[in-house]
């Protein structure tokens, strides 16, 4: 852990802020719009302007060509764009072309998701003697951090001096910020590797103990379409058991077995196969099955219509899978097709929800003088 603390602070001492380099900041498309090589791989655009900064959106390409866009607001995957079976590019993550679709605040499309990803109970917790209160945005509780979380802040970006394309974006979360306390400097570094790896690194320090909980909302569709749902999809989850929730989608401290139950995805099932026997569809933690805290293989999704499979490596002791369950029309993906209910899913990497309040799950709290630090993995490929 204390050689993470060395290379955060080797992360931040390096920042050069290129997102104040100028360009046209009053234009919120990304069509019509000039493209600067900021490396071999990595272009970026000005994307417009929001809470009085400047935003850019870059793309990372790797040697194959596919390419992953990510917006310096709210840290947010806008495209992922790859060849299905077939050969036709599309992109499998839902997203917009323009910054003014997420000013609109869909929920959490493809963003970088803090300071605590996911719920707590009754939007306040406890820690050391005092209590903090947060905001009660979804129900009684605290949702992905609170009314503007990390996924509607306008990061700082740098662009990584690595052989890979990468993108390395800062934000510094003020102490009592959303209620949470001390002040944190969290750092995180997208890359795109050849064998269309796309790798989130995830690192932090804090003044003040507090908890934190960092993730990536990016919503799946393998197909590329939005007018296919995922309930085709196959999906395996490597969890013998997950954490059931009440009403309000809070966990209520259990660690249950799947087996017997719709929840067991330890051998490849279809998503649609039991969603009808899970109350409002699958918003649930896997708990994930690990020995250690390496690297390893959550979960894997796969299309058939695409040919296409993702594989699903983390650090992280849990998985919330979530099939789109509250998207409901209102929005239009990129390719101008509505996005309805189970158009998407997505697969975050994360502490159990509600670990604040839950002592016998993993703990969330990160202190002064270590270093937060999680790595997760989208690989991507295609079949026949
Ligand atoms: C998470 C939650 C869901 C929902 C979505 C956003 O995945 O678990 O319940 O709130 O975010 O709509």
């Amino acid at each position: 852990m204390k050689r993470l603390v060395c290379y955060t602070a080797f992360l931040f001492a390096l920042t050069v802020n290129i997102s104040s380099c100028g360009g046209n900041s009053s234009n919120n498309s990304s069509t019509n719009m000039d493209s600067t090589t900021v490396k071999k791989g990595t272009t970026k655009i000005s994307w417009g302007q929001t809470n009085g900064k400047d935003v850019f959106l870059y793309t990372l390409t790797n040697a194959k060509g596919n390419q992953v866009k990510i917006s310096t607001y709210g840290g947010i995957v806008t495209h992922w764009i790859s060849p299905d079976k077939n050969g036709n590019k599309n992109s499998i993550v839902l997203g917009f072309d323009s910054l003014s679709g997420y000013l609109a605040k869909p929920p959490y499309f493809g963003a970088l998701v803090g300071r605590y990803g996911n719920r707590i109970g009754d939007a306040q917790f406890t820690l050391d003697g005092k209590t903090y209160k947060l905001a009660a945005n979804n129900g009684k509780n605290s949702l992905h951090g609170g009314l503007k979380g990390f996924d509607k802040q306008v990061w700082d970006a740098s662009v990584a001096n690595d052989s890979t394309p990468a993108l390395t974006l800062n934000y510094v979360s003020k102490d009592g910020e959303e209620g949470f306390p001390g002040t944190l400097k969290v750092t995180v570094q997208y890359s795109l590797s050849d064998d269309d790896e796309l790798k989130i690194e995830y690192s932090a320090v804090t003044d003040k103990a507090t908890p934190i909980n960092l993730t990536n909302h990016s919503y799946f569709n393998l197909t590329g379409d939005v007018s296919n749902t995922i309930l085709n999809h196959t999906l395996t989850i490597h969890a013998a058991n997950y954490t059931p929730v009440d009403t309000s989608l809070i966990t209520t401290g259990e660690i249950k077995a799947v087996k017997g139950t719709p929840f067991d995805f330890t051998v490849p099932e279809k998503i649609g196969a039991r969603i009808g026997q899970v109350t409002g569809g699958y918003d649930h933690n896997f708990v994930l099955d690990r020995k250690d805290s390496s690297l390893q293989q959550a979960a894997v999704l796969t299309d058939s219509i695409s040919g296409r499979t993702l594989e699903v490596f983390t650090t992280e002791p849990g998985l919330q899978f979530y099939t789109g369950n509250f998207l409901d029309g209102k929005f239009t993906n990129h390719d101008g097709k509505v996005i309805n209910q189970h158009a998407a899913l997505c697969m975050e990497t994360q502490h159990f929800p509600d670990s604040p309040n839950k002592p016998k799950f993993p703990s969330c709290i990160l202190k002064p003088g270590a270093t937060y630090h999680t790595v997760t993995v989208y690989k991507l490929s295609v079949g026949k």
